[in-house]
C-alpha cells in the first residue's frame, strides 16, 4: 500500500477557489442544509424560469422518484452558448485536432469561437426541425471524435430532442439494438472515421445496422463529410450534413424546456441482460456537470481543458462537451488515440494548444508509461498547471509517474470516482483542498454522502472496507432506465433498501479517504470501458459452434482487467486454434473491438451447483491464476470438471 502523501502545494492553498476550510464548510452545509447549498449552486445555470422546488427525490420504494429543480425551466444549448457570446463571442469553445498531425498529412485542425457554434448548432437545430423531428423525439449520433459530434448534441439539446451518442468503435449489432431500444427516428453519422491512421467505416456499419432492425424505426440518416470517400446514400433516407446545414437559417431560438425534460440517453453495461439505456435530465445534470467542472478542476476562464475521453462515453458527454461548455470553457477534442503517429503525441498536443488541465485515463498512460520517459521529457508542458485519471483505478506507479514525469512534481492529479449513472464527478480531491494519496479517489463532492455497506447491508463505521452506497439523491443521478423504471429501481435500490448501490467495493483508511477497489458484480472494467460479462457471453452462446460460455475479468497490465472466456462446444465440434482465432473475431463483430476476448479456454464443462448455477467464484481464481485458494467445490454438480480447467488452464498473464 502506498502511504505517500502529496500535500496541496501552497499556491493552491492560497489561489483555488475551494481550499481545505472552504471544502469542509460547503461539505458540511450541502447535507446539513441541502436546500440552500443547490438553491445556490444552480444559479450557476441561466434559469427561463426560476425554479421554487429544489430536491422532491426518493430511494424507497414507496415514494420512490428523483426530481430537482422540477418547476424550473432553462435551455442547456442556451446555457452552454448564447450566454457566453457578449463576453467570450470570438473565444475559441472548441479546439479540434485531427487524428493524424499536419505533417502527416491530417491538416490544421479547427478553432470554433463560441459564435462560430452557435451558429452551427442553430443551423443543425433547424435541419433536425425540417426533417420533422421535434420535443421528445429520440436521436442517435455515431459519430468520430469532430466537432459535429459536439454540435449534433447541442443541436438536439436546443430542440429537446433526446440524444443517444453509440461510440464510434461499437458494431452495426450494437448500434441496431440501441437504436432499437429508444426507437430513434434519425441518425447522425459520417461518411467514415479516422483513429490512428485506421479508416472506420462508420457509414457502411449504420448501413448494416439498419437491416437488423425490426419495424420502421429510423426515417433520416444524416451524413457528415470526414474522409470524403464515396459511400452509400440511400435515396429518401440518407442526406448530407453540409447540405442541410447549409439551407438553414443560422438563428434557432432556444426552446423553453422543464428542467425535467431528457437530455439524454446512454447506453451502459450491467450485471445483467442488455446494456441500460441511462437517462439524464436539463437542470440537475447540467448543474452538476458545471460545478463538477469548475470546482474539480478549479477552471478559470480562458484556460485549454482537454479531456482525452470519446464523446461516446460519459466522461465525454459531462467533460469534454457540457460541463465545460457551461463554465464558458475552451475544449479540447482530440480525433486519434495516444500512441499515433507515436508515443508523443498527448504531449505534443499540449505544448500545440498549451493545454493547462489534462484529464485521461489509466489506461491510456500505463501503455505510455511502458514506452519510456524520454517520449513525455522531449516535450515542454510548461503550460500544464493540474491533471486528472477516470474510469478506473489508477495503480500508485502509473499516478507516480503521472506525477513525476508527466506533471514534473508540479501538477496535482484529481483521480475522479463516478459513474454513467451519477452523471459526473462524485468522489474526488479538489487540487486546493486535498492532500494527495496516490491511488485514493479520496473524499466525496459535495452534497454526496458515501457509505460502506457490508453483504447485508449493515453500515460499517471507520476504517474498513465494504460496498460502497450512496445514501441521498444528487441533481445530476440518473432518472430512469428509459423504457424500464422498473428496472431502475430493482438494478440500484433493491440490494440495499432505501440506498443507491453503486456495484462498487472500496476501502476507507483512517483519514477517512475512500480507494475504490473495483466492481463487485458481474460488470468488468476493460482498458477504462465499462462491459457486462453477459454481454460477452450471449455474442459467444450466439456462434453456431458455442454450447455454453461463461466469461470473468482477470488483472491485465496495461487494460487493468482482461477478459477471459471460458467456452463449451457443441458435442460435435472439437477446439481448435482456428476456432479459437474465429470466436474472438466473432466477439469482435457482435459487439466490438473493445470486446475483443484476451483468453479462450475451451472447457469440456463449466463448474455448477447442483441448481445449474456457474459459480464464477472459481472460474475468476483460475483465470487469476490463484489455483490453490479455490474455497468449497464439494457443493459443485461435479466437481472434476475443476480439476480439467485448472490442468488446462489458458495461459493468461
Ligand atoms: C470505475 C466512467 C476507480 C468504477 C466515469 C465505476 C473508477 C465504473 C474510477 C463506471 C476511479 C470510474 N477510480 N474506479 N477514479 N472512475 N471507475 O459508467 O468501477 O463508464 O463503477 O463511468 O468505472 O464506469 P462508467
Amino acid at each position: 500500500m502506498n502511504d505517500h502523501v502529496y500535500p496541496v502545494p501552497a499556491d493552491w492553498a492560497e489561489r483555488a477557489k475551494i481550499n481545505k476550510e472552504r471544502y469542509a464548510e460547503l461539505y458540511r452545509e450541502s447535507l446539513s442544509n441541502p436546500d440552500a447549498f443547490w438553491r445556490r449552486e444552480a444559479q450557476r445555470l441561466d434559469w427561463q424560469k426560476p425554479f421554487t422546488k429544489v430536491s422532491e427525490s426518493s430511494f424507497d420504494e414507496a415514494t420512490f422518484g428523483i426530481s430537482w429543480f422540477s418547476d424550473g425551466q432553462l435551455n442547456v444549448s442556451a446555457n452552454c452558448i448564447d450566454r457566453h457570446l457578449a463576453e467570450r463571442g470570438d473565444q475559441p469553445a472548441i479546439i479540434w485536432e485531427p487524428d493524424s498531425p499536419p505533417e502527416m498529412g491530417g491538416g490544421e485542425g479547427r478553432i470554433i469561437t463560441y459564435a462560430q457554434l452557435h451558429e452551427a448548432v442553430c443551423r443543425l437545430a433547424n435541419g433536425l426541425k425540417s426533417l420533422g423531428i421535434r420535443k421528445g423525439d429520440r436521436v442517435t449520433i455515431y459519430l468520430p471524435m469532430i466537432p459535429e459530434a459536439a454540435i449534433s448534441m447541442l443541436a438536439c439539446a436546443r430542440i429537446g430532442a433526446i440524444h443517444s451518442v453509440v461510440f464510434g468503435g461499437f458494431s452495426p449489432d450494437s448500434i441496431a439494438n440501441r437504436v432499437q431500444d429508444c426507437d430513434s427516428r434519425l441518425i447522425i453519422t459520417a461518411d467514415e472515421g479516422l483513429r490512428g491512421g485506421k479508416v472506420v467505416p462508420l457509414k457502411a456499419n449504420v448501413d448494416e445496422a439498419l437491416k437488423l432492425l425490426h419495424g420502421p424505426t429510423v426515417e433520416k440518416v444524416v451524413v457528415v463529410t470526414r474522409t470524403g470517400a464515396g459511400v452509400w446514400m440511400e435515396e429518401g433516407r440518407d442526406l448530407s450534413y453540409e447540405e442541410l446545414v447549409a439551407a438553414q437559417s443560422p438563428d434557432c431560438p432556444a426552446d423553453v424546456l422543464n428542467a425535467e425534460d431528457p437530455l439524454f440517453i446512454l447506453y451502459t453495461s450491467g450485471s445483467t441482460g442488455k446494456p441500460k439505456g441511462v437517462l439524464h435530465t436539463m437542470g440537475g445534470y447540467l448543474t452538476w456537470a458545471s460545478m463538477t467542472h469548475e470546482y474539480v478542476f478549479d477552471y478559470r476562464p480562458g484556460e485549454i481543458f482537454w479531456c482525452a475521453a470519446d464523446v461516446g462515453w460519459v466522461t465525454g458527454h459531462s467533460y469534454v462537451v457540457y460541463g465545460s461548455l457551461a463554465n464558458g470553457a475552451t475544449t479540447l477534442m482530440y480525433e486519434g488515440v495516444p500512441n499515433f503517429p507515436d508515443f508523443s503525441r498527448f504531449w505534443q498536443i499540449i505544448d500545440k494548444y498549451q493545454v493547462q488541465i489534462f484529464y485521461a485515463a489509466p489506461t491510456a498512460l500505463r501503455a505510455l508509461m511502458r514506452e519510456g520517459d524520454d517520449w513525455v521529457t522531449k516535450t515542454s508542458r510548461a503550460s500544464l498547471r493540474l491533471l486528472g485519471s477516470v474510469g478506473e483505478p489508477i495503480n500508485p506507479e502509473a499516478w507516480e509517474w503521472y506525477h513525476r514525469v508527466v506533471g514534473e512534481g508540479r501538477c496535482p492529479i484529481v483521480d475522479t470516482w463516478w459513474q454513467t449513472e451519477t452523471g459526473a464527478a462524485m468522489i474526488t480531491p479538489m487540487p486546493g483542498a486535498t492532500d494527495l494519496k496516490p491511488g485514493s479517489a479520496s473524499f466525496p463532492m459535495f452534497g454526496v454522502e458515501p457509505q460502506l455497506v457490508d453483504g447485508d447491508g449493515h453500515v460499517l463505521e471507520g476504517a474498513t472496507e465494504g460496498n460502497l452506497v450512496l445514501t441521498r439523491s444528487w441533481p445530476g443521478q440518473m432518472r430512469t432506465v428509459w423504457g424500464d423504471h422498473r428496472r431502475f429501481f430493482e438494478t440500484y435500490f433493491t440490494t440495499y433498501r432505501g440506498k443507491y448501490f453503486t456495484g462498487d467495493g472500496c476501502r476507507r483508511d483512517a483519514d477517512g479517504y475512500y480507494w475504490i477497489t473495483g466492481r463487485v458484480d458481474d460488470v468488468i472494467n476493460v482498458s477504462g470501458h465499462r462491459m457486462g460479462t453477459a454481454e460477452v457471453e450471449s455474442a459467444l452462446v450466439a456462434h453456431a459452434k458455442v454450447a455454453e460460455a461463461a466469461v470473468v475479468g482477470y488483472p491485465h497490465d496495461l487494460k487493468g482487467q482482461g477478459i477471459y472466456a471460458y467456452v463449451t462446444l457443441n458435442a460435435n465440434d472439437v477446439p481448435s486454434e482456428a476456432l479459437r482465432r474465429d470466436l474472438v473475431q466473432w466477439v469482435r463483430k457482435e459487439i466490438g473491438p473493445i470486446a475483443t476476448p484476451d483468453v479462450i479456454q475451451f472447457a469440456p464443462g463449466l463448474p455448477k451447483t447442483r441448481s445449474g448455477k456457474i459459480m464464477r467464484r472459481i472460474l475468476r481464481k483460475i483465470a487469476e491464476n490463484d489455483v490453490s485458494s479455490l474455497g468449497d467445490t464439494s457443493t459443485l454438480a461435479d466437481p472434476s470438471v475443476v480439476a480439467d480447467l485448472v490442468a488446462n488452464r489458458a495461459g493468461a498473464s
